[in-house]
């Protein structure tokens, strides 16, 4: 177990690692315990957390203004059309300026090839920690969500669980690729047999997969690829199959709309998840295309964890929320 967080940044999934993260999920479980008890768990009274948002969301919002709430301090949504960002205030003025007041600033920047960027910049200039709530290339607390999410179901030793991170057709708007790649980047810290399917236009970065790919190596899990979802859904423990866009090869929107579009069959249904194992937990990070993406009967079914899936997103935050904000 790690101890020392005060000041860390959380913006790309390996900022942090192993042990740092594993603590983090330790303080996570210990949160949610305390939670359910109704204990106080006032660990940053009178800290001030500013959310800066360039992209609309209903989770992240919420759940770390909740997580604020419980740590006794406080939190501002501050949606970027509010602020003078339109008329030039820039990353560095940003970081600086909101740096001085508070004690930690998350940003949401969906845009592609300018997310990640725009984080890291602010951070260069923040004086108190940074955190990614999603950018173009990463959504860390969504994957620490998700790998917490994994333990409560499959237990802490994912040696020999075959976990799928699978491409699914959505046509609500052209998803962000972050959630796949942070999703495949964590799990392949702790040694699952992991797959990732997905059309062949629909390529995550390659640096993201190869990174996955060494990872899985030395942490003695195995990482494959298929274009097939039925294929990769055969044997598995967790299916998570979930839409992103075709953004590694184009992001024009009218070509990402016509690529999508050829592949309307790849929806999670209840036949596909009778290829994987009786006990499989069917995973999506919400919002979800549902009729779409996934049928009803699967998201509302009895192997859907949708909701844990939500509810660890507030558990894991609180835990790098304290240990960043308030720990030694
Ligand atoms: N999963 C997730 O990040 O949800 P929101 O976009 O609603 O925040």
């Amino acid at each position: 177990m790690k101890t020392q967080f005060f000041g860390k940044d959380f913006i790309n999934c390996n900022d942090w690692n192993k042990d740092e993260l594993e603590t983090a999920i330790d303080v996570a479980f210990d949160l949610k315990k305390k939670f359910a008890l109704n204990e106080q768990t006032l660990y940053l009274l009178h800290k001030t957390l500013f959310l800066l948002f360039f992209f609309s969301s209903t989770r992240t919002r919420t759940s770390f203004e909740a997580a604020m709430d419980h740590l006794g301090g406080s939190s501002h949504d501050l949606p970027s059309d509010k602020l003078q960002i339109a008329h030039g205030d820039t990353a560095k003025e940003i970081g600086k300026i909101l740096s001085s007041y508070g004690h930690g600033l998350a940003i949401r920047h969906c845009d592609w090839k300018e997310g990640n960027q725009y984080i890291n910049e602010v951070a260069k200039h923040s004086s108190v920690p940074v955190f990614n709530m999603q950018c173009d290339v990463y959504h860390p607390f969504q994957a620490m969500a998700d790998l917490m999410t994994v333990f409560e179901k499959k237990g802490q030793n994912l040696k020999g669980k075959k976990i799928v991170m699978s491409w699914a057709y959505a046509k609500s708007y052209t998803k962000p690729i972050s959630v796949p790649q942070s999703f495949i980047l964590l799990l392949s810290l702790f040694g699952a047999d992991l797959v990732l399917a997905h059309p062949k236009e629909f390529e995550l970065m390659p640096e993201i997969v190869k990174e996955t790919k060494q990872n899985s190596k030395f942490y003695g899990g195995s990482f494959k690829t298929t274009n097939n979802m039925e294929e990769a859904f055969k044997d598995a423990d967790v299916v998570y199959p979930k839409s992103w866009g075709p953004l590694v090869l184009t992001a024009d929107p009218a070509e990402c709309t016509k690529i999508t579009s050829k592949y309307k069959s790849w929806i999670c249904d209840v036949k596909k998840m009778k290829l994987a194992k009786k006990d499989a937990i069917y995973m999506h990070c919400l919002p979800a295309d549902r009729g779409v993406e996934v049928t009803d009967e699967v998201i509302d079914g009895p192997q859907s964890v949708v909701y844990d899936q939500a509810e660890n997103r507030m558990h894991v935050q609180k835990a790098i929320l304290a240990l960043t904000m308030g720990g030694k």
